[in-house]
């Protein structure tokens, strides 16, 4: 059970307003804006390569939270800036040939969509879609069909932006390991918001954010890497520097035998700081029971919403997770966060462009996006929908 007071007393966000965007970005907890604080205050004393020396001890428990909360080794585990970049540098080190294939979820990142074009034009792969099954998910039925000796990579997207899905990882994990096919997953939207165990999924990369429902500061990101792709060399990594290889002479240099070969030598280490206390926070509460009240708390936004006319609840699939998407038929999803705002309610927009094959499919071009945590509450929820029951 999670301890509600607590966790508001510790996230002074609360006081301010009622934060239904985090799968935008969540609201810091004290104990990670002091994390980042107390190292950006040494930088200032002693200076930032010494600030960093100092703190070799705590940098490395970054390493260990995450791996510790995905399941992995912390070898395994690298820091990086965002989500996009992390998944970009994997991806683009992929040794792509002219006809080979990749499946992807039709619900994918513009991020990711467009590097599979870009990769189209420049290596001649091909891109296909898996279908959906009936509850608008990507169907492993239809991915088991689609598998043949061309088919390079699965590339996922485990909770799309733009709604509650949540895609069976498990069981799409299950297809690419008994084809030996490599396995690329975006969790983004679903590190932080439910338990992972990259064992389980089975994925050979997990790529996230941290300011979403880690908590975690902006400008942090991570990625996990099955070490079987380093040691089977299957990967060409891309924008080598210092930290990720070793130049050894006139024509050589070694890489990096880790995770760490998808690192820069720059990076926010206040910032990955606050990363780390993030990851400790929500293992110390519980990713289990995270989940639960997520669940919890979503469903019962739903049906409020679902219960007022005029208001259409667009998510779909079996399993929900905290992305409440909605639409009104008299108000443009605009002027809908326009009202919350002026209540101090924070909502985001789930616009075409994000996802734009899985908004086309769906005919639409934008919804009201109410994200939950596991910080709010009851009282917040009625405070919005008694906004959204008034337009
Ligand atoms: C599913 C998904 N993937 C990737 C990203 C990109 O994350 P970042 O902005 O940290 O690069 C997002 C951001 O909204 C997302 O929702």
């Amino acid at each position: 059970m999670i301890d509600i007071n607590a966790v508001r007393r510790n996230t002074e966000g609360v006081q301010y307003v009622a934060h239904f965007n985090n799968a935008g970005s969540s609201l810091l907890p004290k104990p990670v804006a002091y994390a980042m604080t107390d190292y950006l205050h040494d930088e200032i004393r002693y200076g930032g390569y010494e600030t960093m020396e100092k703190y070799q001890d705590d940098i490395s428990l970054i390493y260990k939270h995450l791996a510790q909360m995905l399941n992995a080794q912390p070898s395994e585990i690298a820091l990086l800036q965002s989500a996009s970049l992390a998944w970009l540098k994997v991806f683009f080190s992929i040794p792509f040939r002219k006809g080979d294939k990749v499946l992807v979820s039709r619900a994918d990142y513009i991020t990711n969509y467009l590097s599979y074009l870009q990769v189209q034009e420049r290596h001649e792969i091909e891109i296909e879609i898996i279908p959906d099954d009936s509850f608008g998910q990507t169907s492993p039925e239809a991915l088991a069909k689609m598998i043949d000796s061309k088919v390079k990579l699965i590339s996922i997207t485990h909770i799309p932006s733009a709604g509650g899905l949540v895609n069976p990882v498990e069981e799409i994990g299950k297809i690419a390991k008994e084809n030996g096919i490599l396995y690329m997953l975006d969790a983004c939207q679903a590190v932080g918001q439910m338990p992972l165990d990259v064992q389980k999924i089975g994925c050979d990369v997990l790529t996230a954010t941290g300011r979403k429902y880690m908590r975690a500061p902006r400008g942090t990101g991570f990625l996990y890497l099955n070490q079987r792709l380093l040691d089977e060399k299957l990967l060409s990594p891309i924008f080598l520097d210092g930290r990720s290889a070793s130049w050894t002479d006139e024509k050589t240099y070694t890489l990096q035998p880790n995770a760490q070969v998808f690192e820069n030598f720059e990076n926010h280490w206040g910032g990955l700081l606050g990363l780390g206390k993030a990851t400790e926070y929500a293992l110390q509460l519980g990713l289990e029971n995270i989940w639960e009240r997520i669940q919890m708390l979503s469903k019962n936004l739903r049906q409020q919403l679902s219960e007022i006319q005029g208001v259409n609840v667009r998510d779909r699939g079996e399993k929900l997770c905290g992305i409440v998407t909605f639409e009104m038929a008299n108000k443009s999803p605009e002027l809908i966060l326009q009202a919350l705002k002026a209540k101090n309610i924070n909502v985001s927009l789930a616009k075409k462009q994000s996802t734009l094959l899985d908004m086309k499919n769906r005919n639409l071009e934008s919804l009201v996006r109410a994200s939950v945590h596991y910080f709010n509450t009851e009282e917040e929820i009625a405070e919005l929908v008694g906004v959204i029951r008034k337009q």
